[in-house]
C-alpha cells in the first residue's frame, strides 16, 4: 500500500480524484467556503453527524465532490485516540467495496500525532490476511492520499507512521501464519529478506552453533521437535560503531504445545502466535530499514517449537544455561523463559545501552491486564519511563508491574540454581524475576505481550503489537529521524 502526504486546501480535497474520500471533521465551527466544509457543516446543523468521535455519515456522489463515495467522520477534539477510532470506523465501512484509491482529509488543523494515528488506523483497518487462503480477496486498497493544511509541518510524523505501519504489517503477517507455514527455518528466512533494506544485516545460527555457544537451556526446549532450532541475529546500524546498541530479544516459539506438561486442546491453535515477540522484532527492523534513524539496534530471536516426543524435555530435568546457571525444569510449558535466558546472556557481547525482551510469556499477564495494555517490567526507572511514554505516544500502551525480590521466592530449587516456575500467584512477575537473573550486565526491560499480541474469537489475528511502542521508543532515542550514514538506496521488501 502506498501512502502519500499532500498539502490540500478544502476545495482541492473536493476535486481530488479517488474512489473514496474520508473527511475527518472536528467538533466546533468549520471554515466554510468549499464543498466539503459546507457538507460537514450542514450535516452537523441537521444533527446527522453527531460530534462524538467515530460517528459517521456516508454520502454517495454529493454535489461538487470528485470522489463517488464520501464518508464524513467525527474526530471530536482531534486527539490521536479519537482520530484512530474515527478512521477505523470509516475505513471499515469502505471494506469490500473495492476501493483502490482513498483520500483522507482533515477538515480542521492536524498535528503530527493526529497524522500518525490516521496512517496507522488506515493500515490496520484495511489489512487482510491471505497467505494460506486459496480464493480470498486480497486488499484492494493501493493508494492512500492524506490531505492536510500544511504537509511540511507533519512530514516527519508522516514518515515515521508510514514506516511503523509497514513494520506492524510485517509483524502481523508472520504472527498470523500457521505454525506449518512459520517454522523456525521460515522465520529465519523472513529475517533474511530484511537485509535488502539499508543498514540491515542478518546472521542465522543452527543447532550446532547454539550447542557450541553453550545455550543448553534454549536447546533443551527444541529437542522435542523435528524442526531444527534457529537463533537469528539481526543488526541495524544507523549510527557510528561506537554508539552502544539497543538489543531487542523476541520469543520465537513457532508452536507451543506445552511439551510433556501438555496444554489442554481448547484454543491450542492460538499457540501459533507464540512467536509474536519475534515477529515484533522483525517488524521493528522492517520499520528501521525504511526510516533510517540514527541509532544502532540488534535483534535476537531464539526460535524453536515446543513439542512432545520421545526426546522431549521432561519435568524435573536440569539443564545448563549459557550463563552457567543450572535450571530445574518443573514445567515444560514455561519454555519461553528457557529460550530467552540464553538470548539475554548472548546479548552481553554487544555491551548494550539497553536490552528489551518481548514475549508472549504468561497466561497470568492476560489475567492481570487483559488485551489492553502490555505488561512492562524493569528495575531501571529511566528505561521504564521511556517505554511508558513511547506506549502513550503510539497508542500502544503498557503498564508497569513490580519486580520485588520476594516474588522470586517460589523459584528456589533443591536440584538446580533456579526452577523455571514459581507458584500460580503472580505468575507474570515470577516469570520476569526468572529472566532478571540473566540481565545483570545491562539495563533491561521485559514486555509481556501475551494479552496484546493477538486477538481471539471472531477477530482472531495478530495485532502487530508492540511494534508501534518499540519504534516510538527507538525514534525518541535517536532524537531525530535523519540518516546518520549514507543511504544504500536499495529497495524495501514487501510486507511478506
Ligand atoms: N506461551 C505461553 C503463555 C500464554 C498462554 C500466552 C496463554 C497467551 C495465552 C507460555 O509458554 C506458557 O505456557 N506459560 C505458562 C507458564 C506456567 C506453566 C508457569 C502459563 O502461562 O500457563
Ligand atoms: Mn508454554
Ligand atoms: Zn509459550
Amino acid at each position: 500500500m502506498d501512502f502519500q502526504l499532500k498539502t490540500l486546501t478544502g476545495s482541492q480535497a473536493a476535486t481530488e480524484k479517488s474512489d473514496a474520500l474520508i473527511v475527518l471533521v472536528p467538533s466546533g465551527a468549520l471554515a466554510v467556503g468549499d464543498a466539503l466544509s459546507a457538507l460537514a457543516s450542514a450535516a452537523r446543523a441537521a444533527g446527522d453527524l453527531p460530534d462524538k468521535p467515530g460517528k459517521l455519515l456516508s454520502l454517495y456522489r454529493p454535489e461538487g465532490v470528485a470522489a463517488p463515495r464520501v464518508v464524513l467522520a467525527s474526530i471530536g477534539d482531534g486527539v490521536p485516540g479519537s482520530v484512530r477510532s474515527a478512521v477505523l470506523a470509516a475505513v471499515r465501512t469502505l471494506k469490500g467495496l473495492g476501493t483502490k484509491r482513498l483520500t483522507l482529509v482533515f477538515a480542521g488543523p492536524a498535528d503530527g500525532a493526529a497524522v500518525h494515528s490516521a496512517v496507522l488506523a488506515v493500515a490496520d483497518a484495511s489489512y487482510v490476511y491471505v497467505t494460506t487462503k486459496s480464493k480470498s480477496e486480497p486488499r484492494t486498497l493501493r493508494q492512500v492520499t492524506l490531505g492536510v493544511a500544511d504537509g511540511n509541518a507533519v512530514s516527519s510524523a508522516f514518515a515515521e507512521a508510514k514506516a511503523t505501519a509497514a513494520g506492524i504489517e510485517f509483524a502481523k503477517e508472520w504472527g498470523n501464519r500457521p505454525a506449518n507455514h512459520c517454522t523456525p527455518t521460515l522465520l529465519a528466512d523472513a529475517a533474511e529478506t530484511l537485509t535488502s533494506q539499508a543498514h540491515i544485516k542478518c546472521e542465522v545460527l543452527g543447532p550446532k552453533e547454539v550447542a557450541k555457544l553453550g545455550m543448553g537451556s534454549f536447546a533443551s526446549v527444541a529437542q522435542g521437535s523435528s524442526e531444527p532450532l534457529r537463533f537469528i541475529v539481526l543488526s541495524y546500524r544507523g549510527a557510528t560503531k561506537d554508539q552502544a546498541p539497543v538489543v531487542l530479544v523476541g520469543k520465537g516459539i513457532t508452536f507451543d504445545t506445552g511439551g510433556v506438561s501438555m496444554k489442554p486442546a481448547a484454543e491450542m491453535d492460538e499457540m501459533k502466535f507464540d512467536m509474536c515477540g519475534a515477529a515484533s522484532v522483525l517488524g521493528v527492523f522492517r520499520a528501521l530499514g525504511e526510516l533510517k534513524p540514527a541509532i544502532n539496534v540488534i535483534g535476537l530471536i531464539p526460535s524453536c517449537e515446543n513439542m512432545n516426543d520421545g526426546k522431549a524435555l521432561k519435568p524435573g530435568d536440569v539443564v545448563t544455561s549459557m550463563s552457567g546457571q543450572t535450571i530445574e525444569v518443573l514445567n515444560t510449558d514455561a519454555e519461553g523463559r528457557l529460550i530467552l535466558c540464553d538470548a539475554l546472556t548472548y546479548a552481553e557481547r554487544f555491551k548494550p545501552a539497553a536490552v528489551i525482551d518481548i514475549a508472549t510469556l504468561t497466561g497470568a499477564c492476560v489475567v492481570a491486564l487483559g488485551g489492553v495494555r502490555t505488561g512492562l517490567f524493569s528495575a531501571d526507572d529511566a528505561l521504564a519511563k521511556a517505554l511508558e511514554a513511547a506506549g502513550e505516544q503510539s497508542l500502544d500502551r503498557c503498564w508497569r508491574l513490580p519486580l520485588d525480590d520476594e516474588y522470586a521466592e517460589g523459584l528456589k530449587s533443591n536440584f538446580a540454581d533456579v526452577a523455571n516456575i514459581g507458584g500460580r500467584a503472580g505468575g507474570a512477575i515470577t516469570a520476569a524475576k526468572f529472566l532478571q537473573r540473566f540481565t545483570g550486565a545491562f539495563p533491561w526491560a521485559h514486555l509481556d505481550i501475551a494479552g496484546t499480541a493477538w486477538k481471539s474469537g471472531a477477530a482472531k489475528g495478530s495485532t502487530g503489537r508492540p511494534v508501534g511502542l518499540l519504534v516510538a521508543y527507538l525514534v525518541s532515542r535517536a532524537g531525530a529521524v535523519q540518516p546518520a550514514l549514507p543511504k544504500k538506496g536499495r529497495k524495501a521488501p514487501a510486507a511478506a
